[in-house]
């Protein structure tokens, strides 16, 4: 990937005019936010309803071994009553979300802040009368219906604590989730309509629950009617129950630090962790980033086209947005169904003036050719903005010519579930653009770039390093679920002192960050986070499999593809049956987002002496740049690296 800008898109004049942060204003906070965080986070938490006001902002410490990270830790509030109740009175019929079906045959909705208002509380009130307190937490395992930010909302309504389960993935991982959260409910749908396919979630559910606590309840929101297996005991028509109950339910009264949602995400080691994010810090800085970032004005028409189950959907489909009265739009399908002008075709039909997307999304539609973009209408479109992975500098001009016809600002989002908020973005009335650069820290944001083996900090410009933020922002996750110990051995002991963010980074000569991508063993395929280490214990789990290492290697779409050295068991024959039934062993294991690319038969796999697998040298083949592979003389067998480039599956 290149990173060195060869044009630069400074701020239009109507942006830097009209922009909620110019250019001065931006270093006049960001000033602020460093000298003062205290005093900074102080008024911008104002930005929310408080029940009862705070009296200290920060309470942090770094150290490992004492990790603890609290922001306006004395205060409570209601999450969902910021981000519904005290809307109504100004904004009662203003829409707050608009749902877009999978189909473009089905209609849209338009769910005005009232509406969410009744439909937010009849989902707690049903929550509450199976059970669900405060503090229980509670799955969710739902298509991108409007059902989905009810349940979030209705959660953080009774003080439940949601933990969203991507409905791509398999029993398997929905199991794991349940159990690793120890959930009291599951919320599903029958099915989850999706690029004109069916997946039959309740039928997931089924499966995944079949090796839970007996206890745990399936709620079921009817979404296509479909039929599904019914076991009274269990099962929870939300459909109908809807119907019947009340929409008015008491906001409960919590504590800032009361966690609002888990969620699970991948690391460079062992199963995914639960992600904790606390209530208020969380929705300062979600309703913050939000609206600076993307420049959101009253009456906006906002697109993020993540799904919930991802942060990207946390922050910026729900909690952002509603938090600022904003208008949003839930999006159920694919960008290419029924064809490659689906996205384009619904900014145009309810005239979306942000538009945020993934560089993934962004690579496949080029690759459909222009003619579907000019097609439609988009100009409403006053920004645009990419999250996920680094985009390259060709789909960047792509977005920004074809998309934006040159009008539209592009902010580059860099951040990641741990973080709950963008931690570097351009913003677009300040900040002079270069095409793959996330440009410039948030406010209250310390980037430190270090010397990878030294963790020694490199000053100045035009260095690069590994990226660690050296001070606590109020979006920052708190803990893993369950286990605080991993948490500070996953963020703060490798350099100490520090949050390590597993990012490479580069500041450039003009003091500009760009990511370089992970330096661990977490990989990004099409924007979702896997650990290579999950896809390998999948593999091994398989009676034929005696070893596998698992690599990133670059894709022209998914941006990293999953890349396979498998042992065999011995007796057992590589052929191309047992290649299909691996791959459909690791989808059904973790989800069809987990599904290899390639899997190279592997004798024997390059280690150490002492055993530890050499994944750079595996890293190499796999990108086909084994010209270079380093001093591989500490292997105990040198010679298995000839039969893996010799075999190499990317030629
Ligand atoms: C990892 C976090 C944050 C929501 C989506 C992903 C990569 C994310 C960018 C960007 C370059 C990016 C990083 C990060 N990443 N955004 N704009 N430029 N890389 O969240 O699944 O927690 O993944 O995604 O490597 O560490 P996530």
């Amino acid at each position: 990937m290149s990173n060195v800008a060869t044009q630069t898109y400074p701020p239009s004049d109507d942006m830097a005019a009209n922009a909620h942060v110019n250019a001065a204003k931006y270093d006049a906070m960001y000033h602020a936010s460093i000298a003062d965080p205290e005093g900074f986070w102080l008024e911008q938490a104002q930005r929310i309803d408080w029940m009862k006001p705070f009296t200290k902002v920060k309470d942090v410490d770094f150290t490992f071994g004492q990790v603890k990270i609290n922001w306006f830790a004395d205060g409570a509030l209601n999450v969902s009553a910021n981000c519904i109740d005290r809307h109504l009175e100004t904004r009662g019929d203003q829409t707050a979300i608009i749902w877009e079906p999978d189909s473009p045959d089905e209609e849209a909705q338009h769910i005005s802040y009232r509406a969410l208002h009744a439909q937010t509380c009849k989902m707690a009130n049903i929550l509450r009368d199976i059970g669900v307190g405060k503090g229980d937490r509670v799955i969710i395992y739902m298509p991108m219906i409007p059902e989905a930010a009810y349940a979030m909302l209705a959660c953080a309504r009774i003080g439940a604590i949601h933990s969203i389960v991507f409905a791509g993935f398999s029993p398997d991982a929905l199991a794991a989730r349940v159990q690793g959260s120890d959930a009291k409910v599951v919320i599903t749908a029958d099915y989850a309509p999706r690029g004109g396919k069916a997946t039959p979630l309740k039928a997931n559910a089924d499966k995944a629950l079949a090796g839970c606590d007996p206890s745990v309840k399936c709620m079921v929101v009817r979404r296509t009617g479909g039929d599904v297996a019914w076991n009274d005991a269990r099962d929870v028509d939300y459909t109908a129950l809807e119907k019947e109950a009340s929409d008015i339910c008491a906001p409960e009264e919590m504590n800032a630090e009361d966690p609002l949602f888990i969620l699970y995400t991948s690391g460079s080691t062992g199963q995914p962790k639960g992600v904790v994010h606390t209530s208020g810090g969380y929705l300062v800085y979600a309703a913050l980033t939000h609206e600076v970032t993307f420049d959101y004005h009253d009456g906006d028409v906002y697109w993020c086209t993540a799904d919930v189950g991802w942060v990207t959907g946390h922050s910026y489909i729900v909690y952002g947005p509603l938090a600022n009265g904003a208008t949003t739009l839930m999006f159920e399908g694919v960008p290419t169904y029924p064809d490659a002008s689906r996205f384009w075709q619904i900014c145009e039909k309810h005239k979306v003036n942000q538009f945020y997307t993934a560089p993934t999304a962004i690579r496949a539609l080029m690759g459909k050719g222009r003619a579907f973009v000019d097609g439609c209408d988009l100009s409403s479109l006053k920004l645009l903005g990419t999250v996920g992975e680094p985009i390259n500098p060709e789909a960047w001009n792509w977005y920004n010519d074809v998309v934006g016809k040159g009008n539209c600002p592009i902010v580059d989002t860099w951040w990641q579930t741990e973080t709950g908020g963008h931690l570097m973005t351009p913003l677009p009335g300040a900040h002079t653009t270069k095409p793959g650069a996330a440009m410039k820290p948030f406010f209250g944001i310390k980037p430190v770039v270090l010397e990878p083996t030294t963790g020694a900090e490199i000053e100045g410009n035009d260095v690069e390093g590994v990226l660690c933020i050296a001070d606590s922002w109020p979006g920052q996750m708190r803990t893993v679920w369950g286990d605080h110990e991993r948490f500070e051995q996953t963020y703060f002991s490798d350099y100490k002192g520090y949050y390590f963010t597993g990012d490479g980074c580069r500041r450039d000569a003009d003091g500009d960050y760009w990511i370089t991508g992970r330096v661990d063993d977490v990989i990004n395929v099409s924007g979702h986070r896997m650990g290579t280490a999950e896809v390998e214990s999948a593999l091994v789990a398989h009676p034929k499999v005696a070893e596998a290492a698992v690599v990133g290697f670059p894709h022209d779409i998914k941006g990293q593809g999953i890349y396979c050295y498998v042992s065999l068991m011995s007796g057992e024959n590589p052929s191309e049956d047992l290649r299909a039934e691996l791959r459909n062993w690791v989808r059904s294991e973790i989800g069809p987002i987990a599904s290899p690319d390639m899997i190279q038969w592997a004798p024997g796999l390059p280690k150490t002496r002492s055993g530890k697998i050499m994944r750079r040298i595996l890293r190499k083949i796999a990108e086909n740049d084994y010209g270079t592979l380093g001093d591989t003389s500490t292997l105990a067998e040198p010679e298995v690296v000839d039969d893996l480039i010799a075999n190499r599956m990317n030629r």
